[in-house]
């Protein structure tokens, strides 16, 4: 197949191949480029691992650390004549590398807020690794069947209080700044985004390793946050996903304690605003990132999941010196939240419309970024060339 990109909104419905290829290979070069990871992790599951901050952790723990990883997420494979998700093609070529490395790579297709994927990979775990040492915890989903009730919970993003919320806003398709007003959420939309995003399926997963016996001593695990500016409070922090990030540090607090008889510890990490599937579908945030990622280019600063990931094991959690803020949190967002660039940002914010947008902002840069996550337009690949859409991932074959 010829494959092309059909933007949906806010989603790509085709994926590339080996444009993911690339892009995973181009992800792994940056870890391989600072240098192996000294005292890194030896044995890692990271569930939500085939995109986003989950992919770009596997490969920082794998290529910088020389880990065997296990890998769940939830993918669709590609048919002769459709289009897999860009997850499985990342997974796919995640594996290969991994393979020609001499790595261990093992992944799981599935759900991973369910019981049946846990006792797997707990299986797996046992009679491959016997232990982990390193759990990240990295899914974004809309929608949660809870394992014990079988209640579908699903998660919105919208403030909470009484008063709608106004705010500028960028259609990512056309690249016009226009406002969008978002109704304040009810109790229930509250609790059902917490039961989605907040910890209790983090916990779940601890707890089930933990009892299996498969955590090695001192192990690490972490869940990713995000706190932003408040320009983006009231949909953020202040909002639906806020409270389930609140949950999640709650949960952090509880698994320090449960992890104490095994050295352990739990993290949470708050990183950058970065374009992923996840993001792009949040009011308010593509517009913000624009803007960020212009200041950020410009003065040197600008990282992607990768070079976070990368940063985060190399220099928080495997050098002794994690810097934990007030509240406990690991920050890689901190040169994003540098005062002097936020205090840029926030001016541009105030100025930005349809017109200026592209000399205050990076949209150019948001939809390159938007359209890699798809496996499209990376140097080096030849998008007018047959490609197979039906290639799988090793380990699930
Ligand atoms: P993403 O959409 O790129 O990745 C989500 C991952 O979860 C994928 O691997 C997907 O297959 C997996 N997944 C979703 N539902 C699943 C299920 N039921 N079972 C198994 N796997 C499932 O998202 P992104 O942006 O990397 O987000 C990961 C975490 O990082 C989230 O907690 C997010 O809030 C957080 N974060 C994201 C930031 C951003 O700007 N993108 C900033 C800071 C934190």
């Amino acid at each position: 197949m010829i494959v092309a990109p059909k933007i949906r909104g806010f989603i790509c419905t085709t994926a590339h191949p080996t444009g993911c290829a690339k892009h995973v290979a181009e992800q792994i070069a940056v870890v391989k480029s600072r240098g192996p990871i000294a005292n890194g992790p030896k044995k890692v599951l990271v569930v939500g691992a085939s995109t986003g901050y989950g992919l770009s952790s596997r490969i920082a723990a794998a290529f910088g650390s020389g880990a065997a990883t296990m890998g769940v997420f939830f993918e669709k494979p590609g048919e002769p004549e459709r289009c897999g998700t860009a997850g499985w093609y990342n997974s796919a070529a995640f594996e290969t590398e991994a393979k020609a490395a001499g790595l261990y790579a093992r992944s799981f297709n599935g759900d991973a807020f369910s019981d049946a994927m846990k006792a797997t990979v707990i299986e797996a775990i046992k009679a491959d690794l016997g232990q982990v040492d390193c759990v990240i915890y990295s899914l974004a989903s809309p929608r949660r069947t809870h394992p014990k009730s079988g209640e579908v919970f699903k998660s919105v993003l919208k403030p909470i209080g009484s008063a709608s919320y106004t705010n500028k806003n960028l259609n990512t398709g056309n690249g016009v700044v226009n406002e969008v007003t978002i109704e304040p959420a009810n109790e229930d939309e509250i609790a059902q985004t917490v039961a989605v995003m907040g910890g209790e399926d983090w916990e779940m997963w601890i707890d089930a390793l933990q009892s299996a016996g498969v955590l090695a001593e001192g192990v690490q695990t972490v869940a990713y946050s995000y706190i932003g500016p408040e320009v983006t409070w009231p949909i953020y922090k202040n909002g639906t996903i806020g409270r389930a990030k609140e949950d999640l540090e709650r949960v952090q607090r509880v698994l320090d304690g449960k992890l104490a008889s095994l050295k352990g510890k739990a993290w949470v990490s708050v990183n950058k605003a970065l374009v992923t599937q996840a993001s792009s579908a949040i009011p308010v945030v593509p517009l913000y990132i624009s803007l960020l990622y212009k200041a950020m280019k410009a003065e040197g600063s600008h990282e992607d999941c990768i070079e976070q990931m990368d940063r985060l094991f190399r220099e928080r959690l495997y050098n002794g010196n994690p810097q934990p803020d007030e509240a406990g949190r690991i920050r890689v967002d901190d040169w994003e939240m540098k005062p002097a660039l936020q205090e840029l940002v926030g001016k541009r914010w105030a100025e930005v419309n349809t017109e200026n947008l592209a000399q205050l902002g990076d949209f150019e840069g948001y939809q390159t970024s938007f359209l890699r996550l798809f496996g499209f337009g990376l140097d080096g690949v030849d998008y007018n060339a047959e490609v197979d859409v039906s290639i799988g991932v090793p380990s699930l074959a």
